[in-house]
């Protein structure tokens, strides 16, 4: 795929990723390089451009975070943000201290000149800095200031290398996405050529070319990821690849149904679908602790795949719906800390595929984006995050077909009441649990003892920290009224109200 690339240099700070779609809202393409490895990269790809990023240390400390020299040298357009900023200012001669007061937060700041003027309507910024630039390199001019930070953003148009101590990649920075455009379209002379037609046309090819005339095999989850890499895949290959469908019996009312609509129906995909619900209750019978139910669920899977899979004979290739986020390492972190991940955990090593991963340069809205270019329903495609083990992490205690009638039959009322609010996109994810706990109730003038089923409805942006979510009073009213008039076995219905941390969104 040939496309315009901007490299951003990781050294470690925390939105680097945010960067990385920032750049990719302006379709351009680019990718995430730790910086021990970047010199090679931008030799590599010779990149229009490269922006460095944050990064939590001291560029005068033993060790920091660095990169060669050379490459402010090599007349490639450089855009260093905070720790990158300080990085650049100190190699070409500049000074870098550490400050009395320190700045955290929305910071005012005066444009002076250069690029930040060009483009700021507001003069406020978004700074988390100990240190700064006390000194900017020889022929820098200063282009904005704040009262405790004099050169928050210096430039040499000359040689194209721009130095900005504050964050133009967060939204408290509110010139900072023209900021990036401007970077990305006047000094780096991007033209935009990274949209979603682009790169389905082009990922099509790829996967035709590297599969040839081989087999692929998919193991479909029905979640987006998996969704959507196997309408890409069919459209490359067609009829040579083959899906697996395992329903383990743990998933949402009607879901595994709507995915074979969607896919074997609508898309006419190759999809056997594995009915496995028995086995894995079997499996599960008599198992209460949280993480022994999750390891039995991921072995049981890989069996009943494995066994699947043989029956379609000799495969080539193991398709993987592998995002970008899962791949990205960090800049500073040790080789331990890299994560190797497989969505579908262990199946490569345990059938010796090569991998086929045509997601794995995207991020989740990409991945979505491609999804409505292929055509597939918004409904599928905007999907609310579903764990692997499925309601049995939602079923607290033993796992039992009466009680997951009742956690599918809540979970739909809510979803239907949450949608009919006009909620549904408003909230990341919501559904209901079962806390295998029984209470004392009245219906009908009779005695009940039956379940409370808990509601957990949360807000967040990447499911690392989430709040929960304020469902209005009258909805919340009437989600409890349905669930305990029309599911059988309910008499209290409870609203989770923690945050995560130090709760978790799964219940277990
Ligand atoms: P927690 O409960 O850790 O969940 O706050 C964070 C997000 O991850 C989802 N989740 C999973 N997704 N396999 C998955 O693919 C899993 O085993 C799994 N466990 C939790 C969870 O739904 C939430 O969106």
């Amino acid at each position: 795929m040939a496309h315009q690339t901007i490299i951003i240099v990781d050294f470690g700070g925390q939105y680097n990723q945010l960067i990385a779609r920032r750049v990719r809202e302006n379709n351009v393409y680019c990718e995430v390089v730790p910086c021990g490895k970047a010199m090679d990269a931008i030799r590599d790809k010779k990149p229009a451009g490269i922006i460095f990023t944050g990064g939590p240390g001291s560029v005068y400390a033993p060790g920091a975070p660095a990169i060669n020299a050379e490459v402010y040298g090599m007349g490639i357009p450089i855009l260093g943000i905070c720790y990158g900023a300080q990085l650049m200012a100190q190699a070409l001669g500049g000074k870098v201290q550490r400050q009395e007061r320190q700045e955290f937060g929305k910071i005012e700041i005066k444009a002076l000149g250069g690029l930040v003027r060009e483009v700021m309507e507001q003069d406020v910024a978004w700074m988390s800095h100990n240190d700064q630039i006390t000194l900017p390199p020889a022929g820098f001019a200063t282009t904005a200031a704040s009262d405790t930070c004099p050169y928050a953003a210096v430039e040499d148009a000359e040689r194209k290398l721009y130095a900005v101590q504050f964050h133009p990649e967060v939204e408290h920075t509110p010139f900072g996405k023209a900021l990036l455009r401007a970077f990305l379209y006047e000094v780096c002379g991007c033209t935009g050529d990274w949209t979603t037609h682009s790169f389905v046309e082009a990922t099509v090819a790829d996967i035709q070319k590297t599969v040839g005339e081989g087999r692929v095999l998919c193991a479909l989850s029905g979640g987006v990821d998996s969704t959507v890499c196997a309408v890409l895949t069919h459209r490359a290959i067609g009829d040579r690849l083959h899906c697996v469908f395992v329903d383990h019996g743990l998933m949402r009312k009607n879901e595994g149904d709507e995915v074979m609509d969607t896919l074997a129906r609508e898309f006419k995909l190759n999809v056997t679908r594995v009915n496995a619900g028995p086995r894995f209750l079997a499996k599960l019978a008599g198992v209460t602790e949280p993480e022994e139910k999750r390891k039995i669920i991921g072995a049981e899977f890989i069996e009943v795949f494995t066994d699947e899979a043989a029956k379609l004979g000799k495969m080539d290739f193991l398709l993987q719906g592998t995002i970008y986020p899962d791949i990205i390492e960090s800049g500073i972190g040790d080789a331990a800390l890299i994560k190797s991940h497989h969505n579908v955990g262990g199946l490569p090593e345990k059938l010796g595929f090569a991998l086929l991963e045509p997601l794995r340069l995207l991020f989740k809205d990409e991945v979505r984006r491609v999804g409505a270019e292929l055509g597939i329903a918004e409904a599928l495609v905007q999907r609310q995050p579903f764990p692997g083990p499925g309601l049995a992490v939602r079923c607290l205690g033993e796992v039992g077909e009466d009680k997951l009638f009742i956690l599918r039959e809540s979970d739909a009322i809510l979803r239907e009441e949450i949608k009919a609010a006009g909620l549904d996109s408003q909230i990341w994810q919501y559904f209901t649990v079962l806390p295998n706990l029984r209470s004392v109730g009245v219906m009908g003038d009779a005695r009940t003892y039956a379940h409370a089923v808990g509601i957990r409805a949360v807000t967040s942006t990447d499911a690392m920290t989430s709040d929960w979510a304020r469902i209005p009073y009258e909805v919340l009213g009437r989600i409890s009224s349905r669930i305990v008039n029309e599911v059988p076995g309910v008499n209290r219905i409870l609203y989770d109200c923690t945050t995560k941390p130090p709760s978790t969104i799964e219940w277990e």
